[in-house]
């Protein structure tokens, strides 16, 4: 992924090898997480208005790092490592 192509508070979804993966860009970070929720597997959505990952299935709510901030999960979303090579963003 280009890195110019990234704006603020935007998500991007996309399946690698078979596990569907969020990107999100905020404070001038990208972060990636496995979208699949740690509780039963829903996949989260990133809300930019609230700047939170939703869990449409039980109510869940991670923040831009993936940490709960809402249960009935106890668990963070897993995070996918990746790199940065002339401007752009690559999934390890
Ligand atoms: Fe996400 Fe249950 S699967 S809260």
């Amino acid at each position: 992924v280009p890195l110019s192509s990234l704006s603020e508070d935007q998500s991007l979804y996309f399946e690698r090898q078979g596990t569907q993966i969020v990107l999100i860009y905020t404070n001038h970070e990208p972060k990636v997480f496995d979208s699949a929720c740690p509780h039963l597997g829903c996949l989260v959505k990133w809300d930019q208005n609230e700047h939170v990952f939703l869990c449409p299935c039980h109510g869940a709510v991670f923040d831009d790092q993936g940490k709960v901030v809402k249960g009935p999960v106890n668990a963070p979303l897993k995070g996918i490592k990746f790199e940065i090579k002339n401007n752009m963003l690559v999934i390890a």
